[in-house]
């Protein structure tokens, strides 16, 4: 059996971390939506749903996904009154694909039709993608959830990612085999990677890269540059060995669905925080995080001074969540750094710096942030 089969049959330890990370965000994301009280309906597509499960019972995407909604039922039966509907769309190019998985449901009894609908398809994904992005831009309360989990890289463009994006409907969780793409670029830029960034990166702009995470940054970086501020762009990263790296790409147009995510993130790994670990090697990176958000708020603090809410959205710009930024922002009060005030003239109470999605929301800005 070939390596390439291998890891198509028998799920290793990356694909592992992939559906644990879709799993986690899962789990959020539909306790969230169901309870904001708006939305009225959810869908979640799974654009390269592949057979289920793999040989060694490991489970791929559609039973997460599955599995995910049923949970969401079995735990709120009393505190969510009405659930909306989440219809789940599965489809693989390959019939014999969407065939196993199909009847892997049913002998399961994994689909409940009091929770929504079920639907099959197997088309290719580029035909797929421009009836999906007039479908999402239609969406009045409804909310879409998009996972992109092909074998390569050579389908995939970012012209897409950003059709699907701009109906503000829809969060992406794109998964990438980074490592060959980097491969490729140490060599050159091949024509398939060339054809993904060209909407991205001016040729000329493109630099070269000394490390793998340093491309899948720069990859990120031109995801952004893209897709401009009002969206927003993380990545995951997964080690298989010192030689493969994979890594999960995420968007979204909502600020709160974004935070859910770089909660997921930093729940699987919450040491080091950049990606799940095939084998962690102690907390060599621990330190890491704190200093480097502490020199980009910095940065950003030296060009003016930053109310609460500017400061909420650049630390999740940066992939970090607000308990993150308190951390950071009490030990610049304590150490005299910074002083905060509040708009309503009340003195701030210290270590409050009133960084949350609840006070995002709020029409005006509660405090003031500056360098001493
Ligand atoms: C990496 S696998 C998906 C694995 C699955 N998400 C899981 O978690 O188990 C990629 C799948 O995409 C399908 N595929 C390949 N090219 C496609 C295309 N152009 N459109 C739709 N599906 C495609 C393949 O048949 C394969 O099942």
């Amino acid at each position: 059996m070939s390596k390439r089969i291998d890891s198509q049959k028998i799920m290793l330890e990356h694909s592992e971390a992939k559906v644990k990370l879709l799993n986690k965000y899962l789990d959020r994301y539909l306790n969230i939506i169901s309870n904001d009280k708006h939305t009225k309906k959810i869908s979640v597509f799974d654009l390269f749903c592949g057979e289920g499960i793999y040989e060694n019972g490991g489970h791929g995407s559609p039973l997460i996904i599955l599995n995910a909604i049923n949970k969401l039922h079995e735990l709120n039966t009393g505190s969510i009154k009405s659930i909306p509907p989440i219809n789940v769309f599965l489809n693989d190019k390959k019939l014999e694909k969407v065939e196993k998985v199909k009847s892997i449901i049913r002998e399961q009894e994994l689909h409940n039709e009091a929770y929504g609908k079920l639907n099959f398809t197997n088309k290719d994904y580029k035909q797929i993608i421009p009836k999906l992005s007039t479908y999402l831009r239609n969406l009045k309360d409804e909310k879409a959830f998009i996972f992109i989990d092909p074998y390569g890289y050579k389908e995939i463009r970012a012209s897409e990612i950003k059709a699907l994006l701009e109906s503000n409907k829809a969060e992406i969780l794109l998964f990438l085999p980074i490592q060959f793409m980097y491969r490729f670029d140490e060599k050159g830029t091949p024509i398939s990677l060339k054809e993904l960034l060209e909407d991205l990166v001016p040729d000329d702009t493109w630099k070269s890269n000394n490390s793998v995470y340093q491309f899948i940054d720069q990859f990120k970086e031109a995801f952004k540059t893209s897709l401009g501020s009002t969206y927003f762009v993380d990545t995951f990263t997964i080690q298989k060995d010192p030689n493969t790296v994979y890594c999960l790409y995420f968007f979204s147009s909502h600020i709160r669905g974004f935070e859910k995510m770089l909660e997921s993130k930093w729940e699987i790994d919450s040491n080091e925080g950049k990606g799940w670990k095939y084998e962690k090697s102690g907390n060599l990176f621990s330190d890491f995080k704190t200093n480097k958000l502490e020199e980009d708020i910095l940065k950003y603090l030296a060009i003016k001074p930053r109310n609460n809410k500017e400061i909420y959205n650049f630390t999740l710009h940066l992939g970090f969540l607000p308990k993150h930024v308190n951390e950071v922002l009490s030990a610049l009060q304590d150490s005299s750094k910074v002083i905060v005030t509040l708009f309503n003239g009340e003195k701030a109470r210290k270590k409050a710096f009133y960084i949350s999605y609840d006070y995002y929301k709020e029409e005006h800005p509660k405090a003031m942030i500056k360098l001493v």
